[in-house]
C-alpha cells in the first residue's frame, strides 16, 4: 500500500522467522532482507550489500569478535545481531542501524518495521 509517497506492506508473518533468523522479501519491487534478533526484535534492510551488491539474505546472521585487554585474545559478542555478507564477509550491525562494523560511517539501508497482529509490516 502506498500512502502519501510511503510504501507500507506486510512482508511476512512473525512466526515465519525464528529468533536469529532472516529471510528475503520484497517491499514493493525492492528486494529486502528481514532479520529477527535473539531478543525477538525485527529489522529490515536492503537485500543488496553496499560493497558489490551481494544478496544479503544468502549470508548469515551471527556474532562478531571483539578485542580484549589481552593481546591476541578475542571475545564473541553480539550473537544473532550481525548480518554477514555472503561474498566478501562485510558485517553489518543489525541493532545499530545496519552500520558496517569495519566502517560505522557506512550502513546497509534500513526500513521501519512494525508488528501488527501476526504481520511484520515494513515501510519506507
Ligand atoms: S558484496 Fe558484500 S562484502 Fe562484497
Amino acid at each position: 500500500m502506498e500512502v502519501g509517497g510511503t510504501v507500507k506492506q506486510a512482508v511476512c508473518k512473525k512466526n515465519d522467522l525464528r529468533p536469529g533468523g532472516m529471510m528475503k522479501a520484497t517491499l514493493g519491487r525492492m528486494p529486502i532482507v528481514v532479520c529477527r534478533t535473539l531478543d525477538g526484535g525485527f529489522y529490515a534492510f536492503s537485500n543488496q550489500c553496499i560493497h558489490q551488491g551481494a544478496p544479503m539474505s544468502e549470508g548469515v546472521v551471527c556474532g562478531a569478535s571483539a578485542p580484549t585487554d589481552q593481546p591476541g585474545e578475542y571475545r564473541y559478542v553480539k550473537e544473532g545481531e550481525i548480518l554477514r555478507c555472503p561474498w566478501h564477509g562485510r558485517e553489518y550491525d543489525i541493532k545499530n542501524e545496519g552500520r558496517m562494523l569495519s566502517d560505522p560511517n557506512r550502513r546497509l539501508p534500513g526500513f521501519k518495521v512494525a508488528i501488527e497482529g501476526d504481520d511484520v509490516v515494513v515501510s519506507k
